[in-house]
C-alpha cells in the first residue's frame, strides 16, 4: 500500500517524502510545481536512492486526482499541497480560497470515491491568529487574521465534520509553527520564489550576499529584546512528525489536532546571532516598523504530540541555523 503525498516537492513535503522513503514506505507524489520544481524529485532520489512514483497534476483536476486513485493502491493521504504566502493571500484572497480548499475538497471527494480515509493535514499556527496566551495547547481560541489562515482553519472544520459524518475517517491536523532548516545533504531546502517573507531565507540571502539587510519588524515588543518570538522547528523534525501522524490515523478513527513546534521561543536578534555563529558571516540589519498582523510571541505546547504521537522535536536552533547555511552554500541561487 501507498501513501499519497500531495505538494511533495515542496519545502515541507520533499523532506516528509525522504523520510517516508527512508521508513520503507511506497509513495506517490503529486504537485503542480506551482511553488517547486522537477529537480526536487532528483535530489530525493539522490539522497534516499529511491525514486518516487510521481504524477504532475492539480488538486483541483478530480479527473486526475480518481485516475491517480484507481491506478496506485493508496491507503492514507498527506496533503501538504496550498499556496502559502500571506501577504499575496490578502491581495488574492479568491485564488486562496480556490487554490486550498476547493483543491482539498476535490481531494476529499476523490478519497471518498476512492475509498481512502486516513488523512495527515498541512495545518498551520496560524488558525490561532495572535495568541491571548503562551505556550499555545490546541484547545485555545481559533481565529484567522488573513485569507491563507481562512483557507487552513476552512480546510480544519471540513475535515472535522467529515469525522462526524463518518466513522472510516481517521484524521491528524497538523499545526506547524515556524519550521526551518534543510536536510542535512544540503539537496533539498526552502527554495522561496523571489523575495522571501519569512525570516529566516531572509537572513540566508543577506549572509550569502544577495541581500543587503534584514529589515527588523519592531524592536518594541514586550519580548526579551523587543523583538518577535516565534518557535522555529526542524523541517526533518517536522516531516518525521508526518511519520507519527502516520501511523496514529492508520490505527485510530477521529479527528485530532496537534501543534508540531519545539516549545521554545527565539526573538528576531537570537536568530540573527545563531546564524552569524553557524555561519560564520555577518548579518547586516535595521530596525524597521512592526509588520501588520505580527503577534509579540509565538510558541507552542506541543505536549499532546509527545503524549498522543510519541513524537517530540530532537534539533535545537544551532542545528537549525547550520543545516540552512549548508543548503544555502550548496544553492545559492535555490533549486529553481
Ligand atoms: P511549498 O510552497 O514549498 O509547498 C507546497 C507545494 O504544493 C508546492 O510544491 C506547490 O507547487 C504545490 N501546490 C500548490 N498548489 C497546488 C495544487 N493546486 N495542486 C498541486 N500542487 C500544488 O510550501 P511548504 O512550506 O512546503 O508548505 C507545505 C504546506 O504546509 C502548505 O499547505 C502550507 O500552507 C503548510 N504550512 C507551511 C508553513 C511554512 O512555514 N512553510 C507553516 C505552516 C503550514
Ligand atoms: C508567518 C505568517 C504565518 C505563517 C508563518 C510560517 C505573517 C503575518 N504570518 O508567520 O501565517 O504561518 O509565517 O510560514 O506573514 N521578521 C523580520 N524581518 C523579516 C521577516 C520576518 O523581522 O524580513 C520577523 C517577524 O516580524 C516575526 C519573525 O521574524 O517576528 C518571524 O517571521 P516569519 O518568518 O514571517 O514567521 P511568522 O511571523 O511566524
Amino acid at each position: 500500500m501507498s501513501v499519497l503525498v500531495t505538494g511533495g516537492t515542496g519545502y515541507i513535503g520533499s523532506h516528509v517524502c525522504v523520510e517516508l522513503l527512508n521508513a520503507g514506505r511506497d509513495i506517490v507524489v503529486i504537485d503542480n510545481f506551482s511553488n517547486s520544481s522537477p529537480k526536487v524529485l532528483e535530489r530525493i532520489t539522490e539522497i534516499t536512492k529511491k525514486e518516487p512514483k510521481f504524477y504532475e497534476a492539480d488538486i483541483l483536476d478530480e479527473a486526475a486526482l480518481d485516475k491517480i486513485f484507481s491506478e496506485n493502491k493508496i491507503d492514507s493521504v498527506i496533503h501538504l499541497a496550498g499556496l502559502k504566502a500571506v501577504g499575496e493571500s490578502v491581495q488574492k484572497p479568491l485564488e486562496y480560497y480556490e487554490n486550498n480548499v476547493t483543491g482539498s475538497l476535490h481531494l476529499f471527494c476523490a478519497m471518498r470515491k476512492a475509498g481512502v480515509y486516513n488523512m495527515v493535514f498541512s495545518s498551520s499556527a496560524c488558525v490561532y491568529g495572535i495568541p491571548k496566551r503562551v505556550p499555545i495547547v490546541e484547545t485555545d481560541p481559533l481565529h484567522t487574521i488573513n485569507p491563507y489562515g481562512g483557507t487552513k482553519l476552512t480546510i480544519e472544520r471540513i475535515l472535522e465534520d467529515l469525522a462526524v459524518s463518518d466513522s472510516k475517517w481517521h484524521i491528524s491536523l497538523l499545526r506547524y509553527f515556524n519550521p526551518i532548516g534543510a536536510h542535512e545533504s544540503g539537496l533539498i531546502g526552502e527554495d522561496p520564489n523571489g523575495i522571501p517573507n519569512n525570516l529566516l531565507p531572509y537572513v540566508a540571502q543577506v549572509a550569502v550576499g544577495r541581500l543587503p539587510y534584514l529589515n527588523v519588524f519592531g524592536n518594541d515588543y514586550d519580548t526579551v529584546d523587543g523583538t518577535g518570538v516565534r518557535d522555529y522547528i526542524h523541517v526533518v523534525d517536522l516531516a518525521k512528525g508526518h511519520l507519527k501522524a502516520l501511523d496514529k490515523v492508520e490505527k485510530t478513527p477521529g479527528c485530532s489536532a496537534y501543534n508540531l513546534g519545539t516549545g521554545t521561543g527565539y526573538s528576531v536578534l537570537q536568530i540573527v546571532a545563531a546564524f552569524e555563529k553557524a555561519s560564520g558571516k555577518k548579518v547586516a540589519y535595521q530596525i524597521a516598523p512592526r509588520r501588520a498582523g505580527d503577534a509579540a510571541t509565538c510558541y507552542a505546547d506541543p505536549s499532546k504530540a509527545a503524549k498522543e504521537l510519541g513524537w517530540k522535536a530532537e534539533f535545537g536552533i544551532e542545528k537549525m541555523c547550520e543545516d540552512l547555511w549548508n543548503f544555502t552554500q550548496k544553492n545559492p541561487n535555490g533549486i529553481r
